[in-house]
């Protein structure tokens, strides 16, 4: 209801925030995740001009210059003049003994650069009575005992100054963050992660269901084999049912607790499909028989009428009986072309930092696994000692045939949950689990 009442007065907010939005409702639940600001949702945290103390969110007008020993970041070449000309102890030729002067540590960001999130909150006093639960909630269900954060949900997140981090590149890694500060969006959706199978992606804001769904999904069970090596195999423990795709005559078999656009992917079956998370509405198709319900997608994919009209998006279907559905986008020659995930074992061959944010990952795909090479392939890493797994573009063509390197130029984020551990807890023979996937082209 929200999305909607902001997307009908603000047409394309929804392009420009909905990701956002969607990510905070999904990461609301205390001890499952930590807060956003430290999750890979595509998320930059601003930098803060030195002279107004405002966040430089119109990133392409950010200033930075050195003054007083210092970089500093400004939001506008007026906030920047004032701090770098009129605050000087001569103006115009004229001493200004005076004149004010922007020092010290002005930002609140640097007053607490390298400490600990917790300290940081309860240090400021935004803490409750209790002395635990926070002020500030990402939701407003505060009934249930359970369900307030509290200074234990977000301990341990080391907290990095914009500010200290500038002031600690080198020249080449400052010009190269600067520049790519000014070209991004302070949200990049593209840049929102896929989240396991069986995981809650979207709000209860968002709608449920479909027009011809007849019951309701409680939950969905998705949990490993232990007797199948090796380790991140997903089993899945639902009912099967056959999926008959139109007019192509493809069919596949599909089980309840895995979508339909996943067990396409298993099965070496490439459909349209974007986001995998009911946002972008490049998997909607029409179902033509059969007993499917949709899981919680985006209030604007697919439209409203199209709801109505019985469509439904694949990346959000689960199939309680057998199905038949027809293909709005594909092509003929793309479907039959994809390759089912293939899983593998890998050793960190090397971790290089190339800047203060990217770092070159290189793994050996152990000799005797294989992930054969298809256009548009991109690879999922299981973070270690979890159950989740990040998704990374190949940086070069892997080997053929078994073994090979496979060579990622990764973006760090604070808190990422694999980028944040390149900065020295992921080493050199390190164990991995990779699993090769295939988008269509
Ligand atoms: S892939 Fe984006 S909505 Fe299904």
């Amino acid at each position: 209801m929200d999305f909607e009442w902001f997307e009908s007065k603000y047409p394309g907010w929804y392009a420009e925030y909905g990701a956002w939005w969607e990510a905070y409702n999904r990461l609301k639940h205390p001890g499952a995740n930590k807060p956003i600001a430290f999750e890979e949702v595509g998320y930059q945290y601003p930098h803060r001009c030195w002279t107004c103390m405002v966040p430089c969110l119109v990133r392409q007008d950010m200033v930075v210059d050195k003054v007083d020993g210092q970089w500093r970041t400004y939001c506008s070449e007026t906030c920047a003049w004032t701090d770098t000309t009129a605050f000087r102890p001569e103006y115009e030729g004229r001493a200004t003994p005076s004149m004010g002067r922007l020092t010290g540590k002005r930002e609140w960001e640097t007053c607490y650069h390298g400490q600990d999130l917790a300290d940081i909150v309860k240090d400021l006093g935004y803490v409750r009575d209790d002395g635990k639960t926070l002020v500030p909630q990402p939701h407003l269900d505060l009934d249930d005992p359970k369900k307030p954060w509290t200074l234990d949900d977000i301990r341990g997140n080391t907290f990095i100054s914009p500010n200290v981090s500038l002031n600690e590149m080198s020249d080449e890694e400052r010009e190269a963050h600067v520049a790519d500060y000014r070209s991004r969006s302070n949200i990049t959706p593209s840049m929102l992660r896929p989240v396991p199978p069986g995981a809650e992606t979207l709000p209860p804001t968002a709608r449920e269901g479909t027009a011809g769904a007849r019951r309701r999904r409680g939950h969905h069970q998705v949990r490993r084999d232990p007797a199948e090596p090796p380790p991140g195999r997903l089993v899945f423990v639902g009912d099967k049912h056959r999926i008959r795709f139109e007019p192509v005559g493809i069919e596949i078999e599909a089980d309840e607790d895995e979508t339909v656009l996943d067990a396409t992917f298993r099965q070496g079956v490439s459909l349209m499909h974007g986001c995998k998370e009911g946002q972008c509405s490049s998997c909607k198709s029409f179902p033509l028989d059969g007993d499917q319900q949709m899981e919680r997608y985006s209030t604007f994919a697919p439209a409203d009428y199209e709801s109505e009209e019985g469509y439904v998006l694949l990346c959000r279907t689960h199939a309680y009986g057998d199905l038949s559905v027809e293909l709005i986008n594909y092509d003929e020659e793309m479907l039959l072309s994809g390759i089912p995930p293939r899983q593998a074992r890998a050793t960190v061959a090397a971790v290089q930092s190339l800047s203060h944010d990217i770092t070159r990952l290189v793994l050996d795909v152990h000799p005797a696994d294989e992930l054969p090479y298809r256009t548009g392939q991109y690879v999922d890493i299981e973070v270690p000692g979890t159950d989740q797994w990040r998704s990374f573009s190949m940086a070069g063509l892997p080997a053929e045939g078994p073994g090979g390197k496979l060579e990622f130029i990764i973006k760090r984020y604070p808190g990422g949950r694999l980028s944040g551990m390149l900065n020295g807890a992921l080493r050199p023979g390190d164990p991995l689990t990779v699993k090769a996937r295939t988008a269509p082209a």
